[in-house]
């Protein structure tokens, strides 16, 4: 339904979870553990939206301290049926921690946050327009909720062996990225900046950190998925034509295997904290 399929997901989620920035996850971490709990809830209660599989799941229960993990009670969110099974199929069924909510998040008004210490994401925010954002930021707000919001795309993608097409290629794919993906024009690379923009001008203390993709060899599987991912985009750009792209596409998937290789993808991380 969203076009995000699981094993897609689960390609990316080792090296997502590698990039993810840690001096923001000791903030996250520091600033739940300050963070009283919510007597409603019996813990500290977040909600991750545009789940998938549950990937920011996994990754934050691992990351963040016991003491912490075991006081937080998880709302994972996603309006795809597909999707939302799937992480019930990894995590294990609805708890009194753990919920699966499937729900659009055009609908904010539907989306209660009521008591919720932050709201956390991966991957989502390249995909928003800034209308969106503004009008998320605003109800974030309306609750004093926290964001952390992972994994932003940058725009920055670089292969250690150079191609002469690389630079076009990322710049049809960058402009691709701002498309609409359902939310209105997408911020694509600059959603990070943006996020800090409108979470500062409403008073919260905004951190941000690089967490970079570097795919080696060994990675050769998400490398390849993600360059047959580039095909679509740049034929609808269409500055390169059909024949370049084809040559540009068998030179980048026969360099994955060279030992020195090294493909670097620039996301961001955001932690915006209500003062
Ligand atoms: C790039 S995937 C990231 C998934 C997951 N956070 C991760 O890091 O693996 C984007 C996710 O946003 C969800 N999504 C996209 N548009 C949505 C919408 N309007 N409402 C709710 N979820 C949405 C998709 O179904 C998909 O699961």
């Amino acid at each position: 339904m969203s076009g995000f399929d699981k094993d897609w997901l689960a390609l990316r989620e080792p090296v997502d979870s590698k990039a993810r920035n840690s001096d923001l996850l000791s903030r996250l971490g520091g600033h739940l553990l300050q963070s009283r709990p919510n007597p409603g809830e019996g813990g500290r209660a977040l909600v991750d939206i545009g789940c998938g599989t549950g990937s920011t799941y996994r990754s934050l229960m691992r990351a963040l301290p016991e003491e912490i993990t075991s006081s937080l009670h998880w709302s994972l969110l996603d309006y795809d049926p597909l999707l939302l099974a799937e992480a019930e199929r990894r995590i294990g069924k609805a708890n009194d921690t753990l919920v699966y909510q499937q729900h659009d998040l055009n609908d904010l008004d539907g989306l209660d946050l009521d008591g919720t210490a932050f709201v956390t994401a991966s991957a989502l925010f390249d995909l928003c327009s800034e209308a969106f954002c503004r009008r998320f930021r605003d109800h974030l707000v309306k609750s004093r909720c926290g964001l952390y919001a992972a994994l932003n795309y940058d725009g920055r993608t670089h292969w250690s062996i150079e191609h002469p097409l690389d630079q076009i290629a990322v710049q049809d794919f960058n402009r691709h990225q701002r498309t609409d993906k359902g939310f209105g024009p997408a911020l694509g690379p600059d959603a990070t900046a943006i996020l800090q923009q409108l979470f500062s001008e409403a008073g919260y203390q905004v951190v941000t950190g690089e967490s970079p993709w570097e795919m080696r060899a060994d990675d050769a599987r998400l490398q390849r998925a993600f360059l047959e991912g580039f095909r679509q985009p740049l034929t609808e750009i269409g500055s390169l034509d059909p024949r370049e792209l084809d040559t540009w596409l068998a030179f980048r998937i026969d360099a994955i295997s060279a030992p020195e290789s090294l493909c670097v993808v620039g996301h961001t991380d955001l932690l915006a904290l209500p003062l």
